[in-house]
């Protein structure tokens, strides 16, 4: 099962949620694959040192520009069954680079994973807050759409976006069998605004949001400092709780 963690939007947790979701399929015994294909690279900043430089060869570029095959830059972490793609920052130029590609450059990162399929139980892809063809790779690659969304603030605007954008890859025929997994309610708060939103997106989007909210929690944060997952910093922190509730909640769906 290959899951993007996606929204255009910038700071609604698709980091946070992709790496502590992979940590919890794989502390549930899943075979795990996570891979950054965010050009910012904040996944592989919590997983690899940021003074230690990755290379271009070692990266998800070399795979998305140069045909490498994924095996070449996957990278053990220090946990058990999870392993790890990293990003670059040259991925930033994919949508020039790739501009004059002749083939099928939407499915670049699809014909990769489907070679590795059979190795992972969940492949976890975590996405830039774009919806350029890095996005649509992630897409045409992947079964489901997992889509965080900050109760922070009012956000439903993009949500129609992204939904058309969902319609594109399936109506292109890219991806016909792409479907939301979930939404999910993240940086909730006891707040008027918080609520609203999470009232909201349970109005539009209904059973799709999950049961599961994940509440404003600074263990989050500290945890990616430390470079870890929070099951790892903080395991008894609302984070690390709401966290793994989320994590069994995918694996029922
Ligand atoms: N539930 C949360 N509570 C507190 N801070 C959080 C929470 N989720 C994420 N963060 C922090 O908010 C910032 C944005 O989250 P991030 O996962 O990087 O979002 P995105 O990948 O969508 O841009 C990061 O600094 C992260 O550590
Ligand atoms: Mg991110």
């Amino acid at each position: 099962m290959v899951i993007s963690i996606a929204n255009q939007k910038g700071g609604v947790a698709k980091t946070t949620t992709a790496i502590n979701l992979a940590a919890g399929l794989s502390l549930e015994g899943y075979k795990v694959l996570l891979i950054d294909a965010d050009p910012q690279s904040n996944t592989t900043q919590v997983f690899i040192h940021p003074d230690i430089e990755i290379s271009l060869e070692k990266s998800l570029y070399n795979v998305v520009m140069k045909f490498a095959p994924l095996p070449a830059v996957i990278a053990e972490t220090r946990y058990s069954n999870l392993h790890f793609v990293p990003s670059h920052i040259r991925l930033s130029g994919v949508d020039l680079e790739l501009a004059q590609a002749l083939d099928n450059r939407s499915a670049r990162l699809k014909r990769a994973i489907d070679d590795v399929r059979d190795k992972y139980d969940y492949v976890i892809i975590d996405n830039p807050p774009s919806l350029g063809l890095l996005t649509i790779n992630s897409f045409v690659a992947s079964d489901k759409l997992l889509i965080p969304v900050s109760t922070a603030f009012f956000a439903l605007t993009g949500l129609v976006q992204l939904q058309e954008t969902i319609q594109m890859v399936k109506q292109t025929q890219l991806n016909s069998h792409l479907d939301i997994l979930g939404v999910l309610c993240t940086f909730s708060e006891h707040t008027n605004v918080s609520r609203d939103v999470e009232k909201q997106l349970r109005e539009f989007f209904g059973g799709l949001v999950f049961q599961t909210v994940i509440p404003k929690n600074t263990a989050l944060e500290e945890a990616h400092s430390r470079h870890t997952h929070v099951f790892d910093y903080s395991p008894k922190s609302s984070g690390s709780l709401a966290y793994k509730e989320l994590t069994k909640e995918v694996i029922a769906r």
